[in-house]
């Protein structure tokens, strides 16, 4: 399929155009079927979002799909005029042109080429050489723009059995409750789109997904509850040193590989598939032995504290989690890519209305007078008579046998 996209001086307050790599999404997707081999047979797959002719989640399903034993593969993309490039972008019909795939089809309009999304679908042998591959996706033009909210798409997702995708950055929120909201009894259809309802209860029999995300948003309130209730983990690949995308923008980039403009974003993978790294425990010393020999100075020879308005223990790093400890420790944001639901059991975050619902004390006046930054709901302690907070924390104590 050709490439020829442009989307070239796309400076952008908001972009939303970063395209995931091969190999990212290869990476991945085997360590699904490493672990359940039949992950996806029989299945239909939804890839929203997602700008087939030159997505690679595209061509990795498509060129995996008897493999994974697909029934069926469903990609959407959304039209060119409705992309948010960026403020300092020109109009899209400036910088839009139709791939030579689309252009040369017996089904293409210059009229709905940049203003309509297109679907693709694979589910049968259409050149009947023998085998169902990247050769014989078929597609046409949507009614609107592939608004993964339009009513169109909203029908493909209740077809699907698993949606996969990187979703835009901008939309992360509104993407997952789309996912998982019960659309069908939920949502009003009103000019086309869906008012949708997060759903927090109920979903362990929902869309299966795998989509990709900012770390920051495990704290967000309508992605927390889902991770402590164990219908939303991590995936696979580790968080550490974040992911790299092709980007638009070519005024915010942070290397060029074989002339594409990459950029390093914190993006990590969430889903509701099941996998072997979950469940597999971390090593771990005993509170002693961190005392002794952790590799972190604010540990070794000091110790773990309590905060001043909760009784948990500042753990400030994941891999220095007492292994021994009974009581509530606070760990980093990053303890979600290490969590191991047998091992540990998350109590809840240290963040506004949840901290407060977990019963931390509010902050006394004339301490916020010190630190403005102290916020009612979040853990502080004290530092040579000031008050500090530590970053984002999440609240866990060990699973014992039970
Ligand atoms: C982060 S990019 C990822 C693209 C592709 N899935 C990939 O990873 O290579 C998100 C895509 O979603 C598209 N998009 C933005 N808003 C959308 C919406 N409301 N509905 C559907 N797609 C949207 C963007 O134009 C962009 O191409």
């Amino acid at each position: 399929m050709a490439e020829n996209r442009q989307l070239t001086n796309a400076k952008s307050a908001k972009n939303d155009e970063f395209y995931t790599q091969y190999a990212d999404i290869q990476k991945e997707v085997n360590a699904y079927l490493d672990f359940n081999p039949d992950t996806f047979r029989g299945k239909t797959v939804l890839l929203p979002c997602d700008d087939p002719e030159w997505s690679k989640f595209t061509r990795f399903f498509a060129e995996n799909f008897e493999r994974l034993g697909l029934k069926k593969l469903i990609s959407t993309s959304y039209a060119a005029a409705s992309k948010k490039i960026g403020t300092g972008a020109k109009k899209w019909g400036d910088w839009y042109q139709p791939s030579l795939f689309e252009s040369e089809s017996p089904q293409f309009d210059a009229e709905k080429t940049g203003v309509r999304g297109k679907i693709f679908v694979l589910d049968h042998d259409t050149n009947a050489n023998g085998r169902i591959d990247l050769d014989d996706l078929e597609w046409h033009y949507l009614e609107g723009d592939g608004d993964f909210r339009s009513e169109e798409v909203c029908r493909l997702r209740d077809e699907a059995d698993v949606i996969v995708t990187n979703p835009p950055f901008s939309l992360f929120r509104e993407f997952l409750a789309w996912i998982l909201g019960e659309c069908k009894s939920k949502c009003k259809i009103e000019n086309g789109k869906c008012k949708i309802e997060a759903a927090t209860k109920n979903t362990k029999d929902t869309k299966k997904f795998l989509i990709l995300g900012n770390k920051n948003a495990v704290s967000y309130t309508e992605v927390f509850p889902l991770i402590k209730g164990n219908l939303m983990w991590s995936g696979v690949t580790e968080w550490a040193g974040g992911m790299w995308f092709e980007t638009m923008d070519s005024t915010d980039v942070d290397k060029v590989v074989d002339g594409k403009n990459m950029k390093n974003v914190a993006s990590v993978w969430f889903t509701n598939l099941e996998h072997g790294r979950r469940h597999s425990p971390l090593e771990l010393m005993t509170m002693a032995d961190n005392i002794k020999y952790s590799r972190h100075k604010e540990i070794r020879g000091k110790g773990y504290f309590t905060f001043e308005n909760y009784p948990a223990i500042e753990v400030p790093y994941t891999d220095a989690i007492p292994a021994d400890y009974e009581g509530i420790m606070a760990v980093p944001r990053s303890f979600i890519d290490k969590y191991c639901p047998e091992q540990f059991e998350i109590v809840g975050i240290a963040e506004g209305e949840s901290g407060k619902e977990l019963g931390l004390k509010a902050v006394p006046k004339e301490l916020k007078k010190l630190n403005r930054s102290l916020r009612d709901g979040q853990l502080y302690y004290m530092k040579d008579g000031y008050p500090e907070k530590p970053f984002a924390r999440i609240l866990i104590r060990a699973r014992r046998g039970k």
